[in-house]
């Protein structure tokens, strides 16, 4: 008896017990933040960490897709009609982009590198070949006419020169010229005034198997928040991109930051150098990629939105005070004074009045948006698309007959989408961490439920202890009757 009863209320004081350490210890956090810090230790640029390797040569196959816009009335246009365009695409090509000339500096806080781009078309995912005819505004006379279109003497002989060779506004060339480059006519001829001119124009001219330079990161010994984030560019802090001038056009992503356990408060900032600035993206909702959870983060229409409406994008306006409206930003500067602007695809989230100037344009946030899908606790991307379209300023210029009665419009060239999808061998790495998280994270709340059970058995024992006492309490009398 005395036995049985020690036994019982051990039971109770044990299931007590449990229940106090499960509850504080889903009162203090300790679990998620133990599993937080050991992803912590993972997550940092280390000759032979997985992240390293990951940084290094990204597993996952990177896509960059065309869509071309074919101008399908150049005679009414030159007349002053509305430009309509036909998108045609995706050409798309498979990116292969490694981290070179790696070097840890400043005892592991830092690294620089070199990010070599290499793009190979894959015409099984693409519409058509390379040489598929796209005809849209001629971007090297364009910008040689805006050039001189103020010097009058100049202008009448380039603009007789154009009339002799039957160069117009508007030209037809093949996908893989308007990317990767070709000779160009008018652009040699000048050569007689500009020796040192180059004669060969391309969107992404010069861009294959080559660097936009060397770039320092950091490593994220220090705080893990500063994980592959980029320190300099070419020698340029961070904080000074947007007011460089040595910028270039299209070079592709350079970047993103990104770190462990965001939260849907966090702000991300992505280098884009075909911006010659950074852009950042504010929380947009909860996604699943291939069953892994993530956040999705994107930029917010404020970011493109024109300087009375954001007074932060000042810097957009190129030259000062000189604003276009929201949704577009001059990188005439960051491409030999070529008149190009970019913009979102189709316009999206620009001035309306840019999306009505030009028939063929629909702009959409599922096709159109840059999106990133962030793994909330290891900050490791599932999926990213970043797009963004060239466009040209085309306006009348009286000395060049060949602008015609062209109305002064934005016109879409090109847009891209940059893309990549993690990868299946990455997807069960993920899971398998998710799954340890889930048992970790949960071991208090399975200690509150022993301690329930425990309760359970304490109180079923203690009635079944009392039961017989009192039956024979009852039946004493009826004994002794
Ligand atoms: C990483 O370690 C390997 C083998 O020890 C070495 O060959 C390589 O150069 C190292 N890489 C860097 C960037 O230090
Ligand atoms: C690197 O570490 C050594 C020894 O710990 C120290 O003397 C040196 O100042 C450090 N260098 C830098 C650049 O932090
Ligand atoms: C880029 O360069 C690589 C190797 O130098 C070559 O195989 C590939 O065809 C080039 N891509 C383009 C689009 O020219
Ligand atoms: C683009 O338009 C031109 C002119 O109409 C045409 O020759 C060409 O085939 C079109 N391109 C494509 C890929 O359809
Ligand atoms: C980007 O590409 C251009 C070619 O269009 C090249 O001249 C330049 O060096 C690259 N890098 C940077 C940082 O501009
Ligand atoms: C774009 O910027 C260039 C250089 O700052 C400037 O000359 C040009 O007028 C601007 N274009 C427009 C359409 O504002
Ligand atoms: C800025 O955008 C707002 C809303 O789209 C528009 O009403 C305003 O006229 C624009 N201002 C300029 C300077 O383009
Ligand atoms: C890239 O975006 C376009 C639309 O902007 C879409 O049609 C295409 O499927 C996307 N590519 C990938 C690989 O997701």
């Amino acid at each position: 008896m005395q036995l049985k009863s020690c036994c019982i209320y051990s039971v109770g004081l044990f299931s007590m017990l449990t229940l106090i350490a499960g509850i504080s210890l889903v009162l203090s956090n300790v679990f998620p933040h133990f599993v937080q810090s050991e992803v912590k230790k993972e997550i940092v640029l280390e000759n032979g960490t997985e992240a390293f390797e990951a940084w290094e040569n990204p597993p996952a196959p990177i896509y960059m897709q065309f869509y071309f816009f074919n101008l399908t009335n150049p005679l009414e246009v030159l007349d002053g009609d509305r430009p309509a365009v036909v998108e045609i695409g995706p050409y798309t090509y498979r990116e292969y982009r490694p981290m070179e000339q790696v070097n840890f500096q400043d005892n592991g806080t830092k690294v620089t590198a070199v990010n070599t781009k290499t793009y190979i078309f894959q015409l099984n995912m693409s519409r058509g070949p390379e040489s598929d005819l796209i005809r849209t505004v001629n971007i090297p006379a364009m910008t040689v006419m805006e050039k001189f279109k103020d010097h009058s003497v100049v202008a009448n002989v380039i603009s007789a020169y154009m009339r002799g060779t039957g160069e117009r506004l508007f030209t037809t060339r093949t996908v893989g010229e308007l990317l990767w480059g070709y000779e160009d006519g008018l652009l040699k001829a000048l050569r007689v005034i500009q020796p040192d001119l180059d004669d060969v124009f391309g969107l992404f001219y010069k861009n294959n198997a080559s660097n936009d330079g060397e770039y320092v990161f950091f490593t994220g010994q220090q705080n893990y928040k500063d994980f592959a984030r980029v320190d300099t560019w070419n020698g340029e802090s961070s904080l000074n991109w947007w007011t460089s001038d040595e910028c270039n056009m299209i070079n592709g992503t350079n970047g993103a930051s990104f770190h462990p356990i965001v939260t849907k408060n966090e702000t991300l900032y992505m280098f884009i150098s075909d911006l010659c600035r950074s852009l950042y993206a504010k929380y947009e909702e909860d996604v699943t990629v291939k069953g892994i959870p993530g956040y999705r983060f994107s930029p917010p229409s404020m970011v493109f939105a024109n300087m009375t409406v954001n007074p932060a994008n000042a810097g957009f306006c190129v030259p000062a005070g000189n604003c276009l409206g929201s949704g577009l930003l001059n990188v005439s500067t960051c491409k030999q004074g070529a008149p190009i602007i970019m913009s979102s695809p189709h316009f999206y989230q620009a001035d309306e009045k840019f999306v009505q100037d030009v028939f063929g344009m629909r702009p959409n946030k599922e096709q159109h948006q840059t999106l990133i899908d962030i793994n909330p606790l290891t900050g490791i991307i599932l999926q990213a698309a970043k797009r963004l379209q060239v466009n040209v300023f085309v306006e009348k210029i009286p000395t060049f007959s060949q602008t015609g009665n062209m109305r002064t419009v934005v016109f879409p060239v090109v847009y891209l989408n940059e893309s990549v999808v993690i990868d299946d061998s990455s997807v069960l790495k993920l899971k398998a961490i998710g799954v340890k998280e889930n048992v970790v994270v949960n071991i208090p709340f399975m200690l509150i439920g022993l301690g329930i059970v425990l309760g359970g058995v304490f109180m079923f024992l203690m009635c079944r202890q009392k039961v017989p006492e009192s039956t024979a309490a009852e039946r004493q009398p009826l004994l002794s009757s």
